[in-house]
């Protein structure tokens, strides 16, 4: 085996050709959530398919009730084994007028001195799923093998809620046999610190349409008599929370832990104030619940959001019109022990009760995911710890995420493995919004750490 120094050294001068190799990923428009662009989402599977047999894995694209999976592996008998995870597939693009560059055309830009990757999927997750994929290619060019056995999944439909991917996993469990899953899908807790994230909040998504009458009205004729189903619904979503920011919905807050006051001293020394939060985004007091910190908010506590409401005229000038119908999408943020089916069914009755006699409500309920905590005495967290100390020169943090990343749990439930969430997005990265990037510090100390990280693990 080589040296470690070699490997890392491989990497700082291939650094031009992997960032040419991650734009080839880039510029495939793999949205998953948009069946339009199903035929890129299978390109960019086989693209990585490609990349993946080149590097000598035993590489399959293999179908799935959405978009394909990609599955590769190259097994190392007598050493652990670990099963990286990613997903191939990006959000949707709009609005796309906000974009200052075509967002599938990736490159590098400078901003404040820093280097940073431009395009959609370039920190989620293409960009992170390939630091592990460049690790490795430094590993098998420098001394013919990796250091542990590795399986890859990566899937194309993580940002639909990875639908379809727990069926594949429970119907292919003995490919995907492992002493630990490490997923790259997640951030560092600032630029220069390092991160392993110990918790993820589950998601519960629902889209809700009011009808009231059967046909769109001229409001002089109407107006102050017919129902309107935009006030119905502006008002279920008003009720949704009370003037302390709590959701009001029956049964909700069940399943929800309180931290214990030394983990709440703890988070409140890490110094996140509403300022540091939210100053970034332009603005400075905290919404929801109050009386809570802000990493409480956006970590250790559920939340409930509007993300679109669309109903009426909404073009350019006057229609003086009531609509027939209103919609919205409506999603849920969980964690601890908060059951998604539990409050699909406590938001459906919320929503009934207050439809009026002469309307109607039609749901979709999308697939949930659970939160998921990773357990603290994991074998393999210290050797990861380490690695990461190594490469950044600074210890790494345990901490909460916000997000969710729904097949984590499955991996749990079905394959019996806990998961290594290390991500080296930043969360000024702009993920799903326009102009996403990827400084180029991630890219490279990412793959670095992945070198490293995999050498940790193959010595125990
Ligand atoms: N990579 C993110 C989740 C994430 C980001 C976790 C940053 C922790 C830190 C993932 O791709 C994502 O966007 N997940 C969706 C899941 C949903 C579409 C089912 C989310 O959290 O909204
Ligand atoms: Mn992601
Ligand atoms: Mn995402």
């Amino acid at each position: 085996m080589a040296a470690l120094d070699a490997i890392l050294n491989d990497i700082d001068t291939d650094l031009e050709n992997a960032l040419e190799r991650l734009f080839a990923f880039l510029r495939i428009p793999s949205i998953s959530t948009d069946p339009a662009y199903a035929g890129q989402c299978r390109e960019a599977a086989a693209w990585l398919a490609g990349d993946l047999t080149a590097l000598g894995f035993a590489t399959s694209v293999e179908e799935t009730s959405l978009h394909p999976v990609v599955l590769a592996h190259k097994p190392k008998p007598g050493a652990p084994h670990v099963l990286f995870y990613g997903h191939y597939d990006v959000q949707p693009v709009d609005p796309l007028d906000l974009w200052t560059t075509p967002p599938f055309e990736p490159h590098v830009a400078s901003e404040e001195g820093r280097k940073k990757i431009v395009g959609r999927g370039s920190s989620d997750d293409k960009g992170q799923v390939m630091t592990f994929v460049e690790a490795c290619r430094a590993h098998i060019a420098m001394s013919g093998e990796l250091p542990c056995g590795v399986t890859i999944l990566v899937e194309g439909a993580e940002e639909s809620g990875s639908q379809g991917l727990p069926e594949w996993v429970a119907a292919n469990r003995e490919k995907l046999d492992c002493d630990v899953v490490l997923v790259c899908d997640t951030t560092m807790w600032d630029r220069a610190t390092p991160a392993i994230t110990s918790s993820l909040r589950g998601l519960a998504y629902f889209e809700v349409k009011v009808t009231c009458a059967d046909r769109d009205l001229h409001s002089g004729f109407f107006g102050g008599a017919a129902r309107n189903p935009i006030h119905v619904l502006a008002k279920i979503i008003a009720d949704l929370h009370d003037a302390d920011g709590r959701v009001t919905i029956p049964g909700f807050y069940e399943g929800v832990r309180e931290r214990p006051a030394e983990v709440l001293e703890q988070w409140r020394g890490l110094g996140l104030t509403p300022e540091k939060l939210l100053g970034p985004i332009g603005l400075k007091e905290p919404a929801g619940e109050r009386g809570r910190l802000p990493i409480e908010l956006v970590q250790s506590r559920p939340s409930c959001d509007a993300n679109g409401i669309v109903g009426g005229y909404t073009g350019e000038g006057t229609k003086t019109v009531i609509a027939s119908t209103a919609s919205a999408k409506i999603s849920f943020r969980l964690v601890d022990d908060q059951d998604p089916q539990a409050l699909a069914r406590n938001f459906e009755a919320f929503v009934r009760e207050r439809i009026p006699a002469d309307c109607s409500v039609e749901f979709i309920t999308y697939k949930g995911s659970r939160a998921i905590s990773l357990p603290f005495d994991m074998p393999q967290l210290g050797a990861a710890k380490a690695a990461l100390a190594e490469e950044w020169g600074v210890p790494a943090v345990t901490v909460g995420a916000g997000g969710s990343i729904p097949i984590v749990g499955d991996f749990k439930r079905i394959l019996g493995r806990d998961t290594l969430l290390i991500g080296f997005g930043l969360d000024d990265d702009r993920i799903h919004s326009p102009n996403e990037k990827y400084d180029l510090t991630s890219f490279h100390k990412g793959t670095r750490s992945w070198a490293r990280i995999l050498t940790a693990l193959s010595q125990g």
